[in-house]
């Protein structure tokens, strides 16, 4: 089957395709999988870990120098072909968003923020001189995707569809620049908690040996570099029996920064404290929407830089009450536990706190719709 999908987005996107120019629709090729190819889904009550298994299909989307973005298609999950040579295998020009979907007790399904995160992914694209999307176009063909695939969508509590956008470099070339070829691919997983404690307190490794990204670098923007950075610290950490690792900057170590899966909260003295967003740290779409519920509820909320010793004597004078992480895949991750320079605090009595516990029921309960949604977060499936 072939649709056609999409319209000229807004005025700047087509201003960054070149000036005004009309935008035409794209077709949307579908091709479902037959019956014998489908697979089994997980079962109901079944409880789901995080990003092990895939739905039936997949999106597929192809940019070639001069002639823009092609061949969008909707096919069966399947794998790959590409080049040795592919640019995305040597130097890294590679780049994804994560969101979600959330079935209601009703039977409807909701995204998140979907937008926000197609466009979180052009500010991606720009910075890796990668092809930017348009973002209407590529909301509308991943709409029909989560539609044909909507049986995926979890239907246990907590369960959600985590919807994963990519982006690679397929040019086969081996010099150093911009790719002249794109392959933007979206796959999707039912997915449950991000960390195996569920929503109990995680422990926190504060790397003082390695770090994540600088200023001027990459790391206020979703590239898998950021990611494979991360992996030493995080397996160092975790043989100690820490879940993920605390960055601090990369100039002073000092200043906290985010834990690489999560943006990071302290509250202190009854105040919201977070790392701004300076051009290290990732602009979760879950910190800002902590941030809004937060000022919502009229909690103070403080975007400014804070150092690893603020937060020990915070802990030591008692103000600091409560620390926890934000994101898609962690949601609202409590921290019960902060190591750093051989010491260790515990924090709330290892403990979730109040705050973190009423931001993740509110944000859930906004997501499967059990709560109003007064900041127009979510998109339905179906209109
Ligand atoms: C997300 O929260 O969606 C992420 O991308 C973090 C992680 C799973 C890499």
């Amino acid at each position: 089957m072939v649709m056609s999908v999409g319209k000229a987005g807004n005025k700047k996107q087509a201003a960054r395709r070149g000036g005004g120019k009309k935008e035409t629709e794209m077709e949307l090729k579908i091709t479902p999988a037959r019956p014998e190819e489908l697979k089994a889904k997980p079962g109901q009550g079944e409880s789901l870990s995080f990003g092990k298994i895939f739905t039936d299909h997949m999106l597929t989307m192809r940019y070639t120098q001069g002639r823009g973005w092609h061949d969008l298609e909707i096919g069966r999950y399947r794998d790959f072909s590409l080049a040795p040579s592919a640019m995305c295998l040597h130097y890294g020009q590679e780049i994804f968003e994560g969101l979600k979907a959330y079935r209601r007790q009703d039977g409807r399904i909701f995204f998140f923020r979907p937008k926000d995160n197609l466009r979180r992914m052009n500010v991606s694209a720009a910075r890796l001189c990668m092809a930017e999307i348009d973002v209407a176009q590529t909301w509308a063909a991943m709409r029909e995707l989560v539609l044909l695939d909507q049986d995926w969508v979890p239907r246990s509590p907590g369960g959600s569809l985590y919807i994963r956008p990519a982006m690679i470099a397929t040019e086969a070339a081996l010099g150093v620049k911009p790719s002249r070829e794109y392959l933007f691919f979206v796959i999707m997983s039912p997915v449950g908690a991000y960390y195996p404690e569920g929503f109990n307190p995680v422990k926190i490794y504060v790397s003082d040996q390695y770090v994540r990204a600088v200023r001027g670098g990459v790391g206020n923007v979703k590239t898998g570099g950021n990611y494979a950075a991360s992996i030493k610290a995080a397996v160092e950490a975790q043989a100690l029996g820490y879940t993920q690792v605390l960055w601090l900057d990369a100039i002073e170590r000092r200043y906290v920064e985010e834990v690489g899966t999560m943006n990071i909260f302290f509250k202190i003295n009854g105040q919201l404290v977070t790392p701004p967003l300076a051009g290290s740290i990732l602009p979760g779409i879950t910190r800002d929407s902590v941030i809004r519920l937060a000022k919502d509820w009229k909690i103070e909320v403080q975007e400014r830089p804070i150092s690893i010793d603020e937060v020990l004597s915070a802990n030591d004078d008692g103000s600091l009450e409560e620390v926890f992480g934000a994101g898609t895949a962690a949601v609202i991750s409590p921290v019960g536990a902060l190591y750093y320079k051989g010491r260790t605090i515990t924090l709330n009595q290892g403990r979730a706190g109040a705050l973190s516990q009423r931001l993740f029921d509110s944000l859930l309960g906004i997501q499967y719709g059990e709560l109003p949604d007064p900041h127009g977060w979510l998109m339905p499936l179906a209109e």
